[in-house]
């Protein structure tokens, strides 16, 4: 063998080595300890050593989870241990009698539980012999699975071979290939950008990423997989509990559920209930419930099996969070822009905790993506805080008087053309002026908690006032008053008093508000405080040209253009003249620090001699915005003396006490 060869080898190992601990690192303990450069450059350099000495290749060599030729179909594998599955609770109740009847057949042991976030994705075999990862499979029918070695493989959390040491010689883990919800969306977005049909949930993209006969397609999903039992082992090598037993899947490189823990009784179980359902909107993988089992092995195995399920353990599902129901209509709403989205009116359905009789469908392309029509049966869907959302149509359970949907031509509020853009997904009603409904959204809009802040002006209200032509724009609010309003249905002096008091308390609002307000296409509330802080006063963000706008960070020619444009318009150069003669005053931008951050707060400050970039006032304000007590002489109790140039008896003073003196550059990093 020549010393060249010898040199490859030996590199070619520890660059493996090193590899392994650093996707450890990252994809299992979740906690790098290297630059991703760092790991790219090692494992093109393993790469380089592969191509040139190919007999160095092993099978769980990094650079090998993805393998050369895809499948021409899947292989079925026995499991050496059925995949059972679990008997539901849905309720404290169900829990508590789950425990007692448990708790009648073992003597009214006292036990632990170990409780775990039942992930919503794939349950897989994965199994180890000598600590390398042999094959993995699907649960199929409990007995017999699909073998899906060749997309595992391709998932950085599974280790292709076992870390450290004391691992059974053979072992078959189980656990749950999901989806992380950021990679299911990105995963649709890019569905929805090649036109191709989205995933309705991330178990179906899970399950249906691991069922690829081609493995680069499964690689591209961003799967991960959580380890949540032993099925199998040979041997020594096991503690005598589930969570110890975890504990050991985890040195030897599974990912174990962060949320999981020991609790010592069912009533623990039920509070774990009740914490980890407020904290599920926060996780990133979606889970449908909490899987319960009884942590030591020894009571495991005198309770066994009742048919497909284990007597020790027990799913508290949470309420679904996609039902069926039927598409009862279409109807078109029209938007503070004029954009009209198709809205479906369902037959009301209980899912995810709320009844749902709405839901948007965004526009006429996801109408035609989803392939619907009025009457279909539709699957509802609406995960955590989210607003729901049709996902799907069951095209088999179509009745046959199901009608199509049509964009109407004629705005369905105030019957002028409906003109459509983009290929014809995007419809906007041309009657900007008299369309009652876009008038109606844009002052919803003004008055909106974001926005001017009117409290009290509801929706209902606004919706009369223009109906009963009391205003015709957001300027005809600050018209009104006590006796206008007392027109209206339900409006007593009172309520009429506080809604005016409402309006007027309005006029006292900050810069960015009020840009917000005016409701300028696509500026929101974060690019309406970016304007206010950039430009400072009204007045230089009506006149910024559109190359002054698109200077500032995170404002595009599209924006700049949408912004320019608004305030080049005469009517709405007007609408603002309007608001402001009739006592609306948008604060000049001032920097609002969140005091309890700042390193200043409370901190007493005096300042002296010239500064050089800044005035002693400009500094004097600055430090007074970060929660700092300027104070005009040095006495024992002054944190800090800022000098500048000439400084006389203060700086003096001041080191004679001991004060730390700052520079101008100083005091600015410190506020920073
Ligand atoms: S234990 C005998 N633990 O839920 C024990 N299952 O019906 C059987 N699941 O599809 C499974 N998270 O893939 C267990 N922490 C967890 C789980 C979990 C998700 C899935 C499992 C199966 C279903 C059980």
């Amino acid at each position: 063998m020549s010393s060249e060869y010898n040199s490859a080898k030996q590199r070619s190992a520890e660059l493996r080595k090193a590899l392994s601990t650093y996707a450890y690192e990252y994809y299992v303990l979740d906690n790098p300890s290297v630059p991703d450069a760092e790991y790219d450059r090692l494992f093109s350099e393993l790469q380089k050593i592969e191509s040139s000495f190919p007999e160095l290749i092993v099978s769980d060599s990094p650079t090998q989870r993805v393998g050369a030729q895809p499948l021409d179909k899947f292989s079925q594998i026995e499991h050496k241990v059925p995949m059972l599955s679990l008997d539901n609770a849905f309720s404290a109740e169900d829990l508590i009698a789950f425990d007692k009847r448990m708790g009648s057949r073992i003597n009214n042991a006292t036990v632990n539980y170990v409780a775990e976030p039942k992930l919503d994705g794939a349950a897989v075999s994965l199994f180890y012999k000598n600590g390398q990862l042999v094959y993995g499979a699907t649960r199929g029918d409990g007995k017999v699975g699909e073998d899906i070695t060749h997309n595992v493989r391709t998932i950085k959390s599974i280790p292709l071979s076992l870390r450290g040491e004391g691992f059974p010689e053979e072992l078959e883990v189980r656990g749950e290939i999901f989806m992380p919800l950021a990679s299911f969306e990105r995963l649709n977005q890019e569905a929805a950008g090649s036109g191709d049909k989205l995933f309705v949930n991330p178990r179906n993209a899970a399950a249906g990423s691991l069922r690829q006969l081609d493995p680069k397609i499964t690689s591209k999903r961003q799967l991960k997989m959580c380890a949540y039992s032993v099925g199998y082992y040979s041997g020594e090598g096991l503690p005598d509990n589930h969570f110890d037993s975890l504990l050991r899947l985890k040195d030897w490189g599974f990912v174990i559920n962060a949320e999981m823990k020991v609790l010592s009784d069912i009533h623990e179980c039920v509070t774990y209930c009740e914490a980890l359902a407020e904290k599920r909107p926060k996780l990133d993988y979606e889970i449908d419930g909490i899987v319960f089992k009884i942590n030591n092995f020894s009571i495991q195995k005198e309770l066994g099996f009742v048919a497909r399920a284990p007597r020790w353990a027990i799913a508290y599902k949470f309420p679904a969070q996609e039902e069926i129901t039927i598409l009862e209509d279409v109807e078109f709403q029209v938007g503070r822009t004029g954009v009209i989205t198709p809205v479906a009116r369902l037959k009301p359905v209980f899912v995810g905790g709320v009844t749902v009789s709405n839901a948007t469908l965004h526009n006429m392309d996801e109408v035609r993506r989803l392939g619907l029509k009025i009457g279909d049966s539709v699957v509802i869907r609406r995960a955590g805080d989210v607003i729901p959302k049709v996902v799907k149509s069951v095209p088999e359970k179509r009745p046959e008087n199901s009608r199509e949907i049509m964009l109407p031509t004629l705005c369905p509020v105030c019957n002028s053309p409906v003109e459509t853009e983009q290929d014809g997904v995007l419809a906007r009603c041309s009657g900007t002026l008299i369309c009652s409904a876009q008038l109606k959204e844009s002052i919803k809009h003004f008055a909106s908690r974001k926005a001017m802040n009117i409290d009290g002006l509801g929706d209902k209200l606004i919706d009369q006032l223009v109906t009963k032509e009391l205003i015709d724009d957001v300027v005809g609010l600050y018209k009104l008053d006590v006796k206008n309003l007392s027109l209206l249905e339900r409006m007593g002096d009172k309520l009429a008093k506080k809604i005016i008091n409402a309006i007027e308390g309005s006029k006292d609002c900050t810069l960015a508000q009020f840009i917000y307000a005016l409701g300028v296409p696509e500026v929101g509330e974060t690019t309406a405080e970016l304007l206010a802080k950039t430009f400072q006063d009204l007045e230089s963000i009506m006149s910024a040209s559109e190359e002054q706008l698109q200077a500032v960070d995170d404002i595009g020619p599209i924006m700049a253009s949408n912004i320019h444009t608004f305030f080049v318009f005469e009517t709405n150069k007007n609408k603002v003249a309007q608001l402001l003669e009739l006592g609306v005053c948008p604060k000049r931008y001032e920097k609002v620090v969140s005091s309890e951050n700042s390193a200043l707060l409370d901190k007493k400050v005096v300042i002296t001699g010239t500064l050089p970039t800044m005035s002693r006032d400009e500094m004097k304000s600055l430090l007074k915005s970060h929660g700092a007590k300027v104070q005009s002489s040095v006495s024992s109790k002054t944190d800090y003396l800022i000098a500048g140039e000439a400084a006389g008896s203060k700086l003096e003073k001041a080191t004679k006490l001991g004060i730390p003196v700052l520079s101008e550059e100083q005091a600015l990093l410190l506020v920073q």
